[in-house]
């Protein structure tokens, strides 16, 4: 069995639901607390143990790449004006040289193509996927959890959740087979289906350990639903052929695509710093939550 080593970030969507803010500056830079979405996902995938990470970009996202960069000046300053912590929060983002590489999706034709657009970086290897947008407030990181069952199951295999049925039509749904509460056998996967004809209400969230085959079934281009390249029609021709599974993980997802998802990820992964817990919760109280 091949370790899991790479993960691809996928970042070229157009962001629509937070326009204006996404006009000028990627989803993914977006804050919670005092980090941006992105570097949340790299930290997560490291602790994992994985070493090699592939940004598909889109134009307009050069700011994600800089982001892991080194910043001399900035760095200087803050020597000269000894400005420890800040400096201390620095080195944390910066990335090991060589490790992040992007490639560019130039047009959006969906999630399914933007992971077509890494082939060359994935090569044989089995490879995560993390949605910056998914965050996930955990004691083990959920993309550890996956790369631990992964050692487990050594195929496929995708966090998820319970979803309202009457949201089924939002997400990728999981047509179940055998079930031991945590690990899910998948027999098949439907992209976005109505609350009635949906085979289950378990949805993939935004993590992944997929094998390199899935590749092969992309490169067909095969539009589904909203006429894009949908990963999950990939990933459906899998199953059967490979392991497949799903893993209820551990912890609390937040949704950072959606605006009301973003909100509440501000105040969960707030509350759970002591440096900002006791703040937060004194002006909750002044609007009487
Ligand atoms: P979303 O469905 O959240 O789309 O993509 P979006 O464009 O980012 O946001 P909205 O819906 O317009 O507000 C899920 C993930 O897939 C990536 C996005 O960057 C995000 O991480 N993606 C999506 C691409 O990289 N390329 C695409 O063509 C579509």
């Amino acid at each position: 069995m091949k370790q899991l080593r790479k993960a691809v970030l996928p970042v070229a969507g157009l962001g629509t639901r937070f326009l204006p803010a996404t006009k000028a500056i990627a989803k993914e830079m977006l804050p919670v607390v005092d980090k941006p979405l992105i570097q949340y996902s790299i930290e997560e995938a490291r602790a994992a143990g994985i070493e090699q990470f592939c940004l598909v970009t889109g134009r307009g996202k050069t700011a994600l790449i800089e982001h892991f960069d080194i910043a001399f000046e900035l760095e200087a300053t803050l020597r000269e004006r000894n400005k420890k912590e800040a400096l201390a929060s620095l080195k944390q983002a910066a990335a090991v040289p060589g490790t992040i590489l992007s490639v560019r999706q130039q047009e959006p034709h969906g999630l399914g193509h933007a992971i077509w657009c890494a082939r060359a970086f994935i090569g044989d290897d089995p490879f995560a996927i993390l949605l910056p947008d998914d965050l996930v407030l955990a004691e083990t990181p959920c993309m550890k959890q996956l790369a631990e069952a992964y050692e487990q199951t050594r195929g496929n295999i995708v966090a998820v959740s319970e979803v309202p049925r009457e949201h089924t039509n939002r997400y990728g749904i999981l047509k179940i087979g055998r079930d031991d509460g945590r690990l899910v056998e998948v027999k098949g996967l439907v992209e976005k289906p109505a609350p009635e004809q949906a085979p289950s209400n378990l949805s993939i969230i935004g993590r992944y350990v997929l094998m390199p085959e899935v590749i092969d079934h992309l490169a067909q281009m095969e539009r589904g639903s909203g006429g894009e390249v949908q990963l999950t029609d990939g990933m459906a021709r899998l199953i059967g052929v490979q392991p497949f599974h799903g893993l209820r993980f551990e912890g609390r997802r937040f949704d950072c695509g959606d605006k009301l998802g973003f909100l509440e990820a501000q105040i969960a992964f707030a509350l759970n710093r002591p440096d900002m817990a006791p703040g937060v919760r004194g002006f909750l109280k002044k609007y009487g939550v």
